[in-house]
């Protein structure tokens, strides 16, 4: 309850454009949710694909929820960790699930939409880091687009 209490506090003490713009950007994550997943998941066993990078790829929704949960609470801590955390994972073995070179370039632009909500939550500029996460989820939706459209997936 206490925790309740302090974030209602803080909400309605921010200024009138900070709630605009999380709205925006809440609003905006739901109508892309339903984008987000690589479809035919599912529906389709896909005996190729270890568990361990499902997993791994899961991962990325923990991440996707603490800087959503950093933006709405103006936390720039948790931005910045999610965001970092989301670099990371971008960097790691397990991301490389295609070798292509639109691969790679959709990595990088990732990593560099990553990079600069970190930064943003870094200055504390809570628009710049909201601006910012849509820019994420972008990249989400459009390399999950790519992926999808391969042969074979
Ligand atoms: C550069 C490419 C790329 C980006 C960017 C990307 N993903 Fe993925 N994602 C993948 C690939 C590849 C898979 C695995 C698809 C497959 O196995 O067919 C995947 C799978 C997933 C899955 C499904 C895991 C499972 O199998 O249950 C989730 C959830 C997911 N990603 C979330 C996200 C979120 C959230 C973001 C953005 C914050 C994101 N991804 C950004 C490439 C990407």
């Amino acid at each position: 309850m206490q925790s309740c209490r302090k974030a209602t506090t803080r909400i309605s003490a921010w200024p009138t454009t900070d709630r605009w713009v999380t709205g925006i950007v809440v609003v905006a994550l739901l109508a892309l949710t339903s984008w987000l997943l690589p479809a035919g998941h599912a529906a389709e066993p896909a005996p190729l694909r270890p568990d361990d990078v499902a997993v791994f790829m899961r991962a990325k929704l923990d991440h996707s929820s603490e800087v959503l949960e950093g933006l709405s609470l103006a936390d720039f801590e948790k931005i910045r960790r999610g965001g970092q955390l989301l670099a990371l994972a971008s960097q790691a073995s397990s991301w490389q699930v295609l070798q292509s070179e639109e691969y790679a370039r959709q990595s990088v632009a990732f990593r560099r939409a990553c990079e600069r909500l970190e930064r943003a939550a870094t200055e504390k500029n809570l628009d710049a880091a909201a601006l910012a996460w849509m820019d994420v989820t972008m990249k989400c939706v459009q390399c999950h687009r790519y992926v999808r459209d391969q042969p074979g997936r």
